[in-house]
């Protein structure tokens, strides 16, 4: 696997006697392993003495898929989650003020500030930080303990968002939604094309974008990659293959936040990645079924057809599965502002 370094990160080069913005720098290699959309890695950072300002970086945008930004912000929030787990593990806690909280210029100022004292919560969150990943493959059918639920409905509620967990008839409704979600994007031309923009076959060198081997088992784009995407109709496929992951996984959540601005979906990258580290840290593994939440119609679908009172921002699928392999990243010199 190319380009996937900095994945080896490890605590015993903490600079322990450095100064604080060498600490930050170190932390900040914690930041760029977050999930983000297409794996774009839309963030840049900028460490400064006593301070890091996260920004987000528009020239990493899927203007088809994510036409308001609120994708990549999302991704922004995530890398954030990652930086906040990281300084809360080595003993600080920390306050962050917004910037600029515009859908096309938006950036964070993080203060760390010293005397946290360690928890074992800490630790675990921490220790997941190089441990998760997306995993699209099927999941086995062992259920997940409801006192782990609990704990994710927690562990989002931090940020204000809500966990909403989607049983019986509601995964019916949405198996059937997302069934559409898959048929109308692909026959978009646009949206093929900008997928397959950023989806790479395992021989190519690229430190960004999905590579073939991170599409789960049976998946045609694992293979054939953006020919597949570009040429074939393969919503049919994807359709009847979502439709078995939902049917087999024992957890679909919806992320649920109040109102729909740039705060918002910071808040709600936040709350992604402190879930998916809460759930790596029991080896439960997750993916995303997105794809009603990016087409305007299917998204008030969702909100109508399961009673969603709030903004829908992400649907997920848990469970346990087999390992997976990291995917590429930046690495952090060409992140720094
Ligand atoms: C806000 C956000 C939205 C995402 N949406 C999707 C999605 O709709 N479908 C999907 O397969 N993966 C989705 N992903 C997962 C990314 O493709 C994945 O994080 C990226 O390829 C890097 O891989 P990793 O998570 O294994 O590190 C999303 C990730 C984030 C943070």
């Amino acid at each position: 696997m190319k380009n996937t370094e900095v994945w080896n990160i490890s605590e015993k080069d903490y600079p322990i006697n450095g100064t604080l913005k060498e600490i930050l720098k170190f932390i900040s290699g914690y930041a760029i392993l977050a999930p983000s959309g297409h794996n774009t890695q839309p963030w840049k950072i900028k460490v400064n003495d006593n301070s890091i300002e996260l920004l987000a970086d528009f020239s990493r945008s899927l203007p088809v898929i994510d036409q308001m930004n609120r994708q990549l912000i999302t991704g922004v929030g995530a890398a954030a989650g990652n930086f906040f787990t990281a300084l809360n593990y080595f003993g600080f806690n920390y306050t962050y003020t917004f910037l600029k909280k515009e859908r096309d210029n938006f950036s964070v100022l993080i203060t760390p500030v010293k005397g946290r004292i360690a928890n074992p919560k800490d630790k675990n969150l921490f220790l997941a930080l190089t441990k998760r990943r997306t995993n699209r493959n099927p999941f086995d059918e062992k259920l997940i303990d409801g006192l782990i639920i609990q704990r994710f409905e927690t562990i989002v509620s931090e940020e204000r968002i809500k966990l909403l967990v989607q049983e019986n008839e509601n995964r019916n409704k949405l198996i059937s939604i997302i069934e559409e979600g898959d048929k109308i994007q692909s026959s978009n031309q646009k949206f093929c094309k900008e997928l397959s923009e950023w989806v790479h076959p395992e021989r190519a060198d690229s430190k960004d974008g999905i590579p073939g081997y991170a599409f789960g088992q049976n998946d045609m784009i694992s293979t054939s990659g953006p020919f597949y995407i570009g040429n074939l109709d393969w919503g049919k496929i994807q359709a009847g293959r979502d439709r078995n992951l939902i049917k087999g996984s024992p957890l679909i959540v919806i992320l649920e936040s109040k109102n729909n601005t740039p705060e918002d979906w910071f808040k709600t990258g936040v709350a992604l990645e402190r879930l998916l580290l809460c759930a790596a840290s029991e080896n439960i593994s997750a993916s995303y079924l997105n794809q009603p939440l990016e087409i305007p119609e299917l998204n008030q679908k969702v909100k109508s057809e399961l009673n969603i009172k709030g903004v829908p921002q992400q649907i997920l699928r848990m469970g346990y599965g087999k390992t997976v392999k990291p995917t590429p990243r930046r690495k952090l010199e060409e992140v720094f502002l």
